[in-house]
């Protein structure tokens, strides 16, 4: 039989933790024929391509480039921010904001100089901020710059929601909205389990009460904490959601997911961004998708933006 041919290339700038997990899992999962890992650090970026390349007789075939020098994304279809200084234990994400948005500038300048038809993915933190700094640093088309937003956390809710209801995540339709961080929201008004909402779902005893939405969501957005106090970072989980966004993309799929965009008055917010479902292809990103919520959901999207919107003036943006 004969492989299918593959195309494509995958530019990932940052070969740290992320970076890496983000490179390791386009690769298991064939998304292109070409993964570039781009860092400043000669030693670190070369030796995670050795290591990748080392793994090659076991997965699909790509070719997996390291290098120093930003001209190595060059033509890249996607490029994925996640360079920058990482959470430590007791910082918050929005702590890192003067520090990455200075790298974010700088690395994404220099990528789209030799990229200037990609897409740009932002998944370093505090990802909201950045990808607003992103947007307004490359000045590409609409819907061609985006962050990687709730699409872990939605992630981890699913997770949540499936051990407590003894079913399979995919089983569970519920998002995380609004800020990647502390202020994040569960569109509870719009969540089912199998198509059944999930204020009604009750199978084989296993049901969620009102009472514990709240429980769940702050475990949800306490979930990074908890990993980076015990190994230091998070990596594979983050790999995977964006490995799932760039497939969408790639495959040109047209998938709804909760990534970061601008909003320009849907839900009533306008002037920053942060995380509702959009529709994912080839061409980038559209909207986000005005779903029918309560007000209160309506109310807590409305006080996330506010948070990230403080942030960004503190930002000066
Ligand atoms: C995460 O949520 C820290 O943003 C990173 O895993």
């Amino acid at each position: 039989m004969v492989a299918r041919a593959r195309s494509g290339k995958i530019a990932v700038c940052g070969a740290g933790s992320v970076g890496s997990t983000v490179a390791y899992a386009a690769l298991l999962r064939g998304l292109a024929a070409e993964i570039v890992l781009y860092d400043i650090a000669t030693g670190l970026v070369t030796a995670q391509a050795t290591d990748l390349n080392d793994g090659a007789a076991f997965a699909p075939p790509a070719r997996i480039v390291g290098s120093d020098d930003p001209a190595a994304c060059a033509d890249a279809d996607i490029v994925v921010m996640t360079a920058g200084a990482r959470q430590e234990p007791g910082q918050t994400r929005l702590d890192l904001a003067g520090v990455n948005a200075d790298i974010t500038r700088t690395v994404l300048r220099q990528v789209r100089d030799v990229a200037p038809d990609a897409l740009y993915l932002v998944v370093t933190n505090p990802c909201d901020v950045l990808t607003a700094v992103a947007i307004e640093a490359l000045d590409l088309p609409p819907g061609r710059v985006f962050g990687s937003g709730t699409v872990l956390d939605t992630a981890r809710l699913k997770y949540a929601l499936s051990q407590r209801l003894q079913v399979a995540p995919r089983s569970v339709h519920a998002l995380v909205a609004g800020e990647h961080g502390d202020s994040e929201i569960v569109l509870w008004s719009v969540a089912n389990v199998g198509g059944v909402p999930l204020a009604s779902y009750a199978e084989r005893g296993r049901s969620i009460a009102p009472g514990e939405y709240e429980e769940i969501r702050t475990a949800v957005a306490g979930t990074a904490y908890t990993v980076i106090e015990g190994k230091g970072a998070t990596e594979y989980a983050i790999g995977l959601a964006v490995a799932e966004i760039m497939e969408a993309a790639l495959r040109d799929e047209h998938r709804f997911l909760p990534v970061s965009v601008p909003f320009t008055g849907q839900y009533g917010i306008s002037g920053v961004c942060l995380s509702a479902p959009c529709i994912v292809d080839r061409q980038g990103v559209h909207g986000p998708v005005e779903l029918p919520i309560d007000e209160t959901d309506l109310a807590g999207l409305r006080a996330s933006a506010a948070t990230i919107r403080s942030q960004l003036d503190a930002l000066g943006l």
